[in-house]
């Protein structure tokens, strides 16, 4: 049984590991194509707004909630929020960060391990001499389990399978397997990024040629760079930057106060929130926005790019791209990319078992073993259908509410309880306790008001979606009498996580 106590090793620890639950797959495959689908320089302002006046505030909550939850020895959110509020609803409500992850973590887990057969594809030279054609197929085929890869029909659900078992070991020893991890995955992540980035900058279009007429790596990166005004007034591409702020901070999923709840109680937790926080954002907009649109953009043109945006690039174009860097560097970028994609998913869904497992040993006291072992169950019963019967979209449903609006419904909730029920100057007294650094005041007024109202239009944007996203269109017919046209299952699902089954259900068609 461990101790009550349990806490992370160091500083660099619990930075690195807090930033490898931030760091993922959302980083590489999620930004890029949400930003090109809504308008690229579009995109970017609202997103930074979304960043400051959501996702600042949320990590504050979050990682407080979490350190206040772990001082009394619980560490996970029933518990934790229970403990701050009279109510004793506020514990149902908790149960929402464990059931997201869970029910996050299933998709996760599977995108995880493609990431880590494309690495042992790579090496083992699957794709030299592969045409464009034969690589996108070769990816439809093999989550389609048509028996394709290595004549084993099968194999996508033993991969997952191996993969889960890893995250399941890792848990298993707890804190310190956490940490080592993310001291080893992190630093490597960024390197990869590293290398693929600056061939994104530096490529231009020195490969335009017959093959590829349109090739421009700048034209890549200036449509992500060059701001627009003229959609800043589109709920549309509000509620998508609103969307992947939460999905890339890991914020309204639970899993940051279950991290925060093994934080030393007059550690800092200002400065520490805001260096993960800006780890992410640097991992995202500098690395995540230079590897596949500027790539893409820098053979096929960026009009290829706008038309194919979409979560599979990284499986069904990537590596046919890399090819033309000749064998070497070709294979060497393809582990970058695969190697960098691994080590992004497994530090995220690692952060998405603890939540369960503490849960577990608050409740019955479980260990670390049987927490992380009945965890590999539950993530397994929930994952095997979405691979085996992925194309019927089944999932569907239960995924829009478990995965998606229950995110941003626990983010207004427990931001609620924070600053309102447990009260703003306990609040701000909490987060800044032990700080390192001295938070503008302004931010208690911005997590009081700003940060709540923003949700609340966030949450009633998104459950009240007009048919086909067509806001304007929408709010004219409203205002003619028509009624509101909305479209029950839309746009929740385009906010958080909806790229993840996105690719499974369509873009891998
Ligand atoms: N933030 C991770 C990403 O960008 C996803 C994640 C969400 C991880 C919630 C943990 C908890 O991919
Ligand atoms: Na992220």
């Amino acid at each position: 049984m461990e101790s009550k106590n349990e806490s992370w090793g160091s500083r660099t620890g619990l930075i690195l590991a807090m930033a490898g639950n931030a760091v993922g797959l959302g980083n590489f495959l999620r930004f890029p194509v949400q930003a090109v689908q809504n308008g690229g320089g579009a995109f970017i302002i609202p997103y930074l707004v979304c960043f400051v006046l959501m996702g600042i505030p949320l990590l504050f909550t979050e990682w407080s909630i979490g350190r206040f939850g772990g001082r009394t020895g619980n560490h996970s959110t029933p518990y934790i929020l229970d403990s701050m509020g009279k109510s004793s609803l506020w514990k149902y409500i908790g149960v929402f960060g464990i059931f997201t992850n869970i029910a996050v973590v299933a998709y996760y887990t599977y995108i995880e391990s493609w990431t880590f057969i494309y690495v042992i594809h790579t090496l083992i030279g699957t794709f030299t001499g592969m045409s464009k054609e034969e690589v996108s197929n070769f990816f439809m085929q093999y989550v389609q389990l048509d028996g394709a890869d290595f004549g084993i029909s099968y194999l996508p659900a033993l991969v997952y399978l191996l993969v889960l078992g890893v995250n399941i070991y890792i848990l298993s020893t707890g804190l310190g397997g956490i940490e080592k991890v993310a001291k080893v995955g992190m630093p490597l992540l960024i390197l990869f990024g590293a290398v693929l980035a600056f061939k994104g900058w530096t490529m231009g279009d020195d490969y335009a040629s017959d093959a590829f007429p349109s090739a421009n790596a700048w034209e890549g990166i200036n449509f992500l760079w060059t701001p627009q005004y003229s959609s800043l007034l589109d709920p549309k591409v509000w509620l998508a930057a609103a969307g992947q702020i939460f999905f890339t901070l890991s914020v309204g999923m639970g899993s940051i106060q279950c991290y925060a709840s093994y934080i030393k109680k007059n550690e800092d937790i200002a400065l520490n929130s805001l260096a993960s926080g800006f780890t992410n954002e640097f991992v995202e907009i500098v690395l995540g926005s230079a590897i596949v649109i500027p790539i893409a953009a820098g053979f096929l043109g960026l009009d290829w790019v706008i038309a194919n945006a979409g979560f599979g690039m990284a499986f069904q174009t990537m590596p046919y791209l890399f090819q033309q860097w000749g064998e070497v560097f070709g294979m060497i970028a393809g582990l970058c990319w695969f190697g960098l994609l691994f080590f992004a998913g497994i530090t995220s869904s690692l952060a998405m078992g603890t939540p369960w497992m503490g849960f577990m040993q608050d409740e019955f006291g479980w260990g670390k073993v049987k927490g992380a072992l009945s965890f590999g169950i539950i993530a397994l019963i929930m994952g095997l259908p979405t691979i085996l019967f992925y194309q019927y979209g089944y999932f569907d449903e239960y995924d829009y509410w478990a995965g998606t609006v229950s995110l941003v419904v626990f983010a207004l909730l427990e931001t609620i309880l924070f600053v309102w029920v447990f009260g703003m100057n306990k609040a701000w007294e909490e987060l800044n306790h032990g700080a390192d650094i001295k938070i503008p005041l302004a931010y208690k007024w911005i997590m009081k008001y700003v940060t709540p109202l923003l949700l609340i239009l966030v949450l009633s944007a998104a459950l009240f979606t007009p048919e086909a996203n067509d806001w304007s269109g929408a709010l004219s017919g409203l205002v003619a009498g028509e009624g509101w046209d909305f479209d029950s299952g839309s746009l929740v699902s385009k906010v958080t996580q909806d790229d993840l089954k996105q690719l499974l259900l369509e873009d891998a068609q």
